[in-house]
């Protein structure tokens, strides 16, 4: 008994509560009540080595995900096809990397067939709105058909619990004034966001308890600099080469930036929860492009503006309420957008 002391939850010894309660009981059958939630307890504790398969997991956040679940042991397999994940940020948790194309049913079914997981954490997507604009076909075979097909292979692997990653940037469409929450109607103005709704639904057809997070604009380590949406990246980028940093119109445009660390707690949680339905990630404030560029110079010295013209249809406003998932103790956001761009930039 004496080892079970050592389990604490959230700074409390719970278990030697339990016990201390279960052995100061003074009826039988309340003492078998209480043996059987210490037992449950233990069971929680003890089976947190799930087999988690992360798909997308060589990217910017799957990895960021991948290091966190590999923190508290898990065993973690990737599924990715290496088209703009890279298999270097796999290198520091060693974790075990299977390439495929999600899009392609076969490969997807194949490249997993004979493995269990008890959990699936589907991040495999395409990313950009421009290029969603230019290619649709390619953004609905990946995101609406690679997601049916993980979804069908994760029920073949006998999988419990599904998370999936939608988007709270591009589906809720432009937030002006409050900003947006779960029970909004949609409104994607790109093949990218349109197409992540649609995944969504063919989650919550699934006879599998899911989950899906619509993060909003997620920033942190191994964010990639040459690509459309990592903003707080690209301007790492013009500081380190003392570029001017390019601002698209007045650069009073806002966004919702959430720490990836922030992101990849959320996922712990979903995965550890029974929670369904749709929850939204991010911090609740809006930062306009200026401020960020002012918070990041706090920490990288001043830096020089150039303002370029603002790309047709941009979003003027985005910024996602999260109190739902606060609201149902399923997790809060808690790194400030200033510690977030010092753990990023230092
Ligand atoms: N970065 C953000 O700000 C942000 C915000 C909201 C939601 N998201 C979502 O988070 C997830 C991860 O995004 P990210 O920013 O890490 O992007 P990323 O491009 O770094 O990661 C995507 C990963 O999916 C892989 N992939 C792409 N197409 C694939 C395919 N057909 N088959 C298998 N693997 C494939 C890529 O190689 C990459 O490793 C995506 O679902 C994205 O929509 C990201």
């Amino acid at each position: 008994m004496h080892r079970t002391l050592g389990w604490i939850r959230g700074g409390r010894p719970v278990v030697h509560s339990l016990f201390h309660e279960l052995v100061h009981m003074s009826s039988e059958e309340e003492k078998r009540a209480q043996s059987g939630r210490l037992k449950a307890f233990r069971l929680r504790e003890v089976d947190r080595t799930v087999q988690v398969l992360v798909t997308g997991g060589a990217g910017f956040v799957g990895s960021n995900v991948v290091d966190a679940l590999v923190a508290r042991d898990d065993d973690v397999l990737v599924l990715d096809d290496l088209s703009t994940g890279d298999a270097a940020n796999l290198e520091p948790s060693g974790v075990e990397l299977v390439v495929a194309d999600i899009g392609d049913r076969e490969a997807t079914i194949n490249a997993l067939r004979g493995r269990r997981f008890e959990a699936v954490v589907h991040l495999a997507s395409k990313t950009k709105v421009v290029q969603s604009l230019e290619q649709p076909d390619l953004y609905r075979r990946v995101i609406v058909g690679g997601t049916a097909n993980v979804l069908e292979a994760a029920a073949l692997a006998g999988t419990a619990r599904f998370v999936n990653f939608s988007s709270g940037g591009v589906i809720y469409g432009e937030t002006l004034g409050a900003c947006a929450h779960e029970l909004m109607p949609i409104a994607p103005v790109s093949p990218y966001g349109a197409c992540k709704a649609l995944a969504e639904t063919e989650v919550e057809r699934l006879g599998m308890s899911a989950l899906t997070l619509r993060p909003a604009n997620i920033y942190g380590p191994r964010q990639r600099t040459d690509l459309e949406g990592g903003v707080v990246a690209i301007f790492q980028r013009g500081w380190r080469s003392g570029s001017s940093l390019n601002v698209r119109g007045d650069g009073s445009m806002q966004r919702d930036y959430v720490y990836v660390g922030d992101v990849a707690d959320a996922v712990i949680a979903s995965l550890g929860s029974d929670r369904t339905g749709v929850y939204n990630i991010g911090t609740g404030v809006a930062t306009s492009v200026l401020e960020l560029i002012e918070a990041m110079a706090t920490i990288l010295g001043p830096a020089e503006v150039t303002h370029v013209p603002e790309i047709p249809g941009e979003l003027r406003r985005n910024c996602l309420d999260v109190s739902k998932a606060a609201r149902d103790a399923l997790w809060r956001p808690r790194t400030s957008l200033a510690e977030g761009l010092r753990l990023t930039l230092s």
